[in-house]
């Protein structure tokens, strides 16, 4: 473990158990009933992370990501110190996550995607963003609020009520509870969800900002293309396993895969099984083609001198080319070449 390490875990597994109540069974007498029944089912229980171990260093922007149930939120709730872990252990700023729990919450900043759920529904943006500032002790609660609010353009909603909030409105309200608490250590657990282009980015500035001051970020994220602006080191997760750690280039197993996109007139499963067969490309394309007006515009990780190879075998095939452009390496081209043919959308 080296110095500048601030999170540090090993071997995180988590078991979720589900009780499943009939109805006509509900009442407190029979609730440790039905613990002692759960406790004998095995297929009630859901594995949502599996043996997971990684560490951050102080400074960094970390990225989680993974699709749907992949673990992620269990993982930051873990470290967090607002679940533990069934097995394994970790440090976080030299805090144990299961003794230190109570200490690890004062060093940690959480925004989480469902977070707005905990809005309280009668007060405005602003009042909600000032009632988490005093319950989380922040100094100068107010001009902060406002900072925030002028930063991300929330002026024309701050006095309006939650009910009467847009999804995008009200998750900027949970990022901007979520910042105005300082502290070195900030989790972001979908926090693009629902925002817009602009607004991204404006949240992309301000990690950057934060990264900049020294604090280190977690960020999670179904989205690559929201994270490939900070050339993270990432941990891929898939089904609570970990399907690789690093920078994108570093996950490759290969080091001679050029992303290409290219606008064709046709594209087909034959056409990729060529590609894939004669070794011009290296893994099956998304199934998410952008098609407009009959035009195709696919990404493909074309091997290292095999571009004219891909443009004589389309040609071959009778496939116009309208366009070709070379591409960086992202996130989401690592993690479609590492989990090949796995679902991923
Ligand atoms: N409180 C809970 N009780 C039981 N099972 C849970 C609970 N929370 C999560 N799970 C299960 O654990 C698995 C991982 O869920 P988790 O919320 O960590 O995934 P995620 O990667 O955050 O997914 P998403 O991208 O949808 O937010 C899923 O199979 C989910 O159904
Ligand atoms: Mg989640």
């Amino acid at each position: 473990m080296s110095e500048k390490t601030i999170i540090d875990i090993h071997n995180v597994s988590k078991t979720y158990n589900y009780m499943k109540i009939r109805r006509k069974e509900q009442g407190p007498g029979l609730w440790f009933a039905n613990i002692a029944r759960l406790k004998r089912s095995k297929e009630r229980e859901v594995r949502a992370l599996n043996n997971i171990s990684f560490s951050v260093e102080k400074g960094e922007v970390f990225a989680v990501v993974g699709p749907n149930g992949a673990g992620k939120t269990t993982l930051m709730k873990i470290l967090s110190g607002i679940i533990y872990p069934t097995t394994g252990k970790g440090n976080i700023a030299h805090f144990d996550i299961i003794k230190g729990h109570k200490k690890l919450k004062e060093m940690i900043a959480f925004v989480s995607a469902s977070f707005w759920m905990g809005l309280e529904w009668q007060l405005t943006a602003m009042e909600n963003i000032l009632q988490y500032a005093t319950l989380m002790g922040v100094n100068n609660a107010r001009e902060k609020a406002d900072e925030l609010i002028h930063f991300f353009g929330m002026e024309s909603f701050k006095n309006k009520r939650v009910p009467e909030l847009s999804a995008g409105m009200r998750q900027l309200v949970s990022i901007a509870r979520g910042f105005i608490v300082e502290r070195p250590i900030i989790y972001l657990d979908e926090p693009f969800v629902s925002i817009d282009v602009e607004k991204r980015k404006l949240l992309s500035q301000l990690i950057e900002e934060k990264q900049s001051e020294g604090k280190t970020i977690l960020i999670s994220s179904q989205v690559f293309t929201d994270l490939d602006v900070f050339h993270p080191r990432a941990l891929f997760l898939n089904k609570g396993e970990v399907v690789g750690i690093g920078r994108a280039n570093e996950l490759m197993k290969e080091n001679n895969l050029i992303p290409y996109e290219v606008s064709i007139d046709a594209f087909d499963k034959e056409t990729e099984k060529v590609l894939l067969n004669k070794g011009i490309i290296a893994t099956p394309v998304p199934d998410e083609l952008i098609q407009l007006d009959n035009v195709f515009t696919v990404r493909l990780l074309v091997r290292d001198g095999m571009v004219n190879n891909l443009i004589k075998e389309l040609i071959k095939r009778k496939i116009h080319i309208f366009e070709l452009s070379k591409k960086d390496l992202s996130l989401k081209d690592a993690y479609l070449y590492r989990v090949k043919n796995e679902t991923y959308h």
